[in-house]
């Protein structure tokens, strides 16, 4: 089964007196463990899809499907179970609490889920902690650290649920190309090892070709030539 399936996806704002057609009428299907790239110019739709799938923003029309489930027509309550359980999110900005330290940003979601033992709790915070880098800076608050420390918090904290798919949006945007590039081996490492779902939206070129697969964004629609599978990499 697709874990994501999007059927005619559409989305308009509404700006001032104008409609913005963000999206035209989407058709994607991601399997389980791919590790996908959304790629396009600024205002292509990028963050609008990936918005989408998360739940975080809801389509003028289309269905969307996570792992078999329409999420449409979702209560507040369905969506915020999704949004903790299923999916992971790491923001271009980070998004840390900044009154939390390491620890405690990367623990947060496992204490709002409540369903993982103090022990594994700490195993698996500790664990993450190591695999992003980050073991000497674990009582950091988020100003006392760098940009690139930052996101390998929010890669940290977006991992630790152990979530079925991880939606980034340009997550190494603000960081210099080679820790970009870590970060982006890292998310690979986990797809591999866990079999995790990474989509992930970037303008590098570079960051694009770690990627399964690229899915080519223009003005709300898809490239269909720029969708093939890089088989090799499987
Ligand atoms: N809240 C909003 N209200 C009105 N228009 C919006 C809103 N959010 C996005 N848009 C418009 O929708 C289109 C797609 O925006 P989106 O943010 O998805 O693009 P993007 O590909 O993520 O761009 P970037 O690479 O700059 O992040 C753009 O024309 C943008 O101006
Ligand atoms: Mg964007």
């Amino acid at each position: 089964m697709d874990i994501v399936d999007l059927q005619r996806v559409t989305k308009d704002y509404e700006l001032g007196q104008t409609k913005v057609h963000a999206l035209r009428g989407i058709d994607l299907q991601i399997k389980e463990g791919e590790f996908i790239s959304i790629a396009g110019a600024s205002g292509s739709g990028k963050s609008t899809l990936l918005n989408l799938i998360g739940g975080l923003d809801s389509p003028t029309s289309g269905v969307i499907k996570i792992n078999g489930t329409s999420i449409n027509n979702l209560s507040e309550g369905e969506l915020n179970r999704l949004r903790l359980q299923t999916i992971g999110f790491i923001f271009q900005s980070f998004n840390l609490i900044p009154v939390l330290n390491v620890y405690e940003n990367i623990e947060l979601p496992l204490l709002i889920m409540k369903a993982v033992s103090p022990q594994e709790r700490k195993e698996r915070i500790n664990h993450f902690i190591a695999a992003v880098g980050l073991s000497g800076q674990v009582k950091q608050k988020p100003y006392e650290l760098s940009g690139g420390q930052r996101q390998r918090v929010a890669v940290a904290r977006a991992l630790v649920t152990k979530p079925r798919i991880v939606l980034a949006d340009e997550p190494t945007a603000n960081l210099d190309s080679k820790t970009g590039l870590e970060i982006i081996d890292l998310m690979h490492h986990i797809n591999r090892l866990e079999g995790t779902t990474f989509i992930f939206s970037t303008h590098d070129a570079k960051i694009m070709q770690r990627a399964d697969r690229v899915i080519l964004l223009e003005d709300g629609t898809i490239k269909p030539d720029n969708s093939e599978r890089n088989e090799e990499r499987r």
